[in-house]
């Protein structure tokens, strides 16, 4: 692990895993209000060897924070400071949710995980658009979005698609019952095509995860509607369905370092479903340079993390890209996808240098 985050480790860490877990990402929250030397803390160095181009969008680094962890919006600008390639906020829904009862999020410390059943709380369309106009971009920024009606998501893309750069359509999340009456998969066909008649802006589209072969199935049925409805990338994965008697519900969805390995094969299985035409975007378990570059040697342009940084703390983001720096300056032709980069995935390049 990087020295940059030592203090983390050592220090912020044991007392903020004092409280429960939503406790201490409340105090997070309001440290995040404070003008407080994000960059530095973050230390990311740029480097231009990283630069990359996620749809149409200009990152400086290929890091992302997954959504979930801005649920407001209201953070974006301190969290894009510690050096963030693109920041995701929400997932925001057309009428303010409070979520699950609590508890609703449970830590595995010895696992780097965590468990969570929120349930999608946010403050609702109106009054994200409100915030997202208000707070400084610093980074590319989306928007995730759900919701159970096909009308109710059209009207969120709309309000919000002005204020962010993409969208992210989150057709996954683990803590929710909608779908589980309906074809999901013309529910998504129908979303898209809306959506494609109306959008201005790249839009994502957030999968599940899949363990089993029948999972496996659903989810690269899913990746190829994206890629006939035009999504422009993917994002693979949400957090994975597990029980929990601990969390209210009884069950919620895994992140952190466990998912990882499930993570690489289902990038890679989604870049193969869609044959490497749309970029994907690896999420599950990302928590350092050996599992980020396992990702983009799968296929992923991108990474993006939640679970990594309430583990790492802030200067992962740097202990991330500035490893990717160190591994793109150390293989000839830089990182597959990257600018500093010759050969795209799958052509050898990375790990076959
Ligand atoms: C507390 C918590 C809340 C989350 N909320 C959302 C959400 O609102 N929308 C979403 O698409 N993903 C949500 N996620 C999932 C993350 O974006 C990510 O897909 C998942 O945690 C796996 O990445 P990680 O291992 O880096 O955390 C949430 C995850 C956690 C831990």
């Amino acid at each position: 692990m990087g020295h940059g985050s030592g203090w983390y480790r050592s220090l912020a860490r044991p007392l903020l895993f004092a409280l429960p877990p939503e406790a201490s990402h409340r105090l997070v929250s309001r440290l995040l209000a404070l003008p407080l030397p994000w960059e530095r803390l973050g230390g990311v160095r740029h480097d231009p060897a990283l630069e990359v181009d996620l749809a149409g969008l200009a990152l400086a680094n290929p890091i992302g924070l997954a959504a979930g962890f801005d649920k407001t919006g209201r953070h974006l600008d301190a969290l894009g400071r510690l050096g963030f390639g693109y920041v995701v906020a929400g997932t925001f829904t057309r009428r303010p949710r409070r979520g699950n009862p609590k508890p609703r999020i449970v830590r595995y410390r010895d696992r780097g995980s965590l468990a969570n059943a929120m349930g999608l709380p946010n403050p609702g369309a109106e009054a994200a658009a409100i915030t997202l106009e208000r707070v400084r971009r610093t980074v590319p920024r989306l928007a995730s979005i759900a919701d159970q009606d096909l009308s109710d998501v059209l009207e969120t893309h709309a309000i919000l698609e002005p204020h962010v750069d993409a969208i992210e359509l989150n057709a996954s999340c683990p803590n929710v019952s909608w779908g589980r009456d309906r074809d999901n998969e013309a529910h998504l066909a129908g979303l898209l095509r809306e959506l494609g008649a109306r959008r201005t802006k790249p839009l994502f589209v957030k999968l599940p995860p899949f363990r089993s072969q029948v999972e496996r199935e659903v989810v690269l049925a899913f990746a190829r509607i994206a890629l006939e409805g035009e999504a422009d990338a993917l994002t693979c994965s949400n957090s994975l369905p597990v029980a929990e008697s601990r969390l209210a519900a009884r069950s919620g969805g895994l992140s952190g370092r466990e998912l990882l390995e499930g993570t690489v094969g289902n990038v890679a299985a989604v870049r193969e479903a869609t044959e490497g035409v749309l970029p994907i975007n690896a999420c599950g378990g990302v928590a350092g340079v050996a599992g980020a570059l396992a990702c983009i040697e799968a296929g992923a342009t991108t990474l993006q993390l939640y679970t990594g940084l309430v583990y790492g703390g802030p200067g992962i983001v740097g202990e991330l890209a500035n490893g990717l720096s160190a591994a793109a300056r150390s293989r000839h032709g830089g990182l597959p996808g990257m600018m500093g980069a010759g050969p795209a995935p799958g052509e050898g390049g990375l790990l076959a240098g």
